[in-house]
């Protein structure tokens, strides 16, 4: 099979690295793809992913079996429809993306198939906004209904800093158009985790639960970033939530977005709120998270067949027992990003022994590139995973930290404490 994977991030390294694995990879090209991937599995021309009409004729010549699609926009963009023609695409459609590309498209999907949610009321007049959260207790929860790059979310512990999120999204701006229609939503107490599930349009198979550590600091302080860690397994996700989240999350999205028009196949993540043995979404993404897939697929048996999954669910055919088998023991990831970050932060930090990956220990790259020497660099925020798997969580955490110890260079910054309130 020849795969084309599009994105540029530690999750598309990460999916590169298990694909790889697959023995019914033929070829694989990646674009943009980053510093991890050999040159040799990169796209060699430019594309330009705004342009959906060059890349169905880049995919149609080049023969592609199936296409691979890491990161939201180009999802919510339609690219999936672009290519729908041409080849089998993991990812939805334009429509089913909307599950992430609108926040109050999401609410209303869900509180038509009556998936447990937060209540939440949609505005789009600034003064009624206001009104509203007035009458309400604090912590005020504000989202701006379109893509916001997980930034577009405030929950404020008062009065006065719902205003402010209000009067940014409403009337500074800060988001552009995404801002100009908000969500506030009931505040949720409870423990976060993440579900992802591989989905045909009609089967939605989960993954383990994982849990991402969304702040850029420790003890959860500073602002939210995309992601600095995850681990799994989460302790307090037992058989009775996993059947809670089939039934009432996944099979009512599934049966929920056929009902619409628009059959879900790609990769389905919810986010949930647990409390009292019972999760609740507090949002729907529609592609696998990062960092949480740099420790998930790691976890994975050797027996699973990702490339093989992918493929069924793309076009249509997942076995209605399909299930994910995973390896005993823990998985941890732990990011590397660039002092700055999630603000404006340096880049050409050049990074060294990297490349020198044990079985167990991988280095999942994000924001890096390669020079023609070999030599990396960074380019992004997140520059880096780095991934342990261990008998226990307490076994891969020391091994992710010890390994961050040696790899330390000035100009970067990572969490100590990912994980640590699993133990
Ligand atoms: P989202 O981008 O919707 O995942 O929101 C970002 C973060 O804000 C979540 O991971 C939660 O920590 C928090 N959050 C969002 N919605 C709520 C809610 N209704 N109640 C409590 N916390 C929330
Ligand atoms: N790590 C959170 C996300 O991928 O949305």
């Amino acid at each position: 099979m020849k795969v084309l994977l599009i994105g540029s991030g530690g999750r598309e390294h990460a999916l590169y690295w298990k694909i790889k694995q697959s023995p019914l990879l033929t070829e694989i090209r990646v674009f943009p793809g980053n510093g991890g991937i050999p040159f040799t599995d990169l796209v060699q021309e430019s594309l330009d992913l705004k342009n959906l009409t060059a890349v169905a004729d880049y995919v149609r010549r080049e023969s592609y079996d199936l296409v691979v699609v890491g990161p939201e926009d180009p999802l919510v963009d339609g690219i999936a429809d672009a290519l729908e023609s041409i080849c089998p695409v993991f990812g939805p459609s334009r429509g089913a993306a909307q599950l992430e590309g609108s926040k109050d498209y999401s609410k209303q999907f869900m509180q038509k198939y009556d998936i447990p949610t937060a209540a939440s009321c949609t505005f789009t007049d600034f003064s009624a906004a206001l009104k509203y959260i007035r009458s309400l207790e604090p912590p005020i929860v504000i989202k701006t209904d379109g893509l916001a790059a997980g930034k577009g979310v405030v929950v404020a512990p008062d009065l006065s800093a719902a205003e402010e999120g209000l009067r940014d999204r409403m009337e500074r701006g800060i988001f552009g158009s995404a801002g100009q229609k908000v969500i506030i939503e009931e505040f949720m107490e409870g423990e976060e985790t993440s579900i992802f599930a591989l989905c045909d349009g009609t089967h939605a198979i989960p993954f383990m639960a994982s849990q991402d550590h969304k702040r850029a600091f420790d003890g959860d302080q500073g602002p939210n970033t995309g992601g600095m860690g995850a681990y799994l397994p989460v302790p307090f996700v037992n058989a009775d939530l996993m059947k809670q989240v089939q039934t009432e999350v996944l099979d009512r999205a599934m049966a929920g977005m056929r009902s619409e028009g628009h059959p879900y196949r790609g990769l389905l993540y919810a986010g949930l709120m647990v409390k009292g043995g019972r999760a609740r979404v507090v949002e729907f993404n529609v592609r696998f998270g990062d960092p949480e897939t740099q420790a998930l697929l790691p976890l994975l048996a050797d027996s699973v067949d990702l490339l093989d999954l992918l493929y069924k669910c793309a076009v249509g055919q997942l076995p209605a027992n399909a299930r994910l088998e995973f390896r005993p023991g823990a998985s941890l990831v732990v990011v590397v990003a660039a002092e700055g970050y999630p603000g404006s932060y340096r880049k050409e930090i050049p990074l060294k022994n990297i490349d020198t990956a044990q079985s167990d220990i991988i280095f999942f790259h994000a924001g890096t590139r390669r020079t023609s020497d070999g030599s990396i660099f960074s380019t992004g925020g997140r520059i880096l995973g780095v991934t342990a798997l261990g008998d226990d969580l307490r076994a891969a955490r020391l091994k992710v930290y010890e390994t961050l110890e040696k790899i330390k260079t000035p100009g970067v910054f990572y969490r100590q404490d990912i994980g640590e309130k699993a133990l």
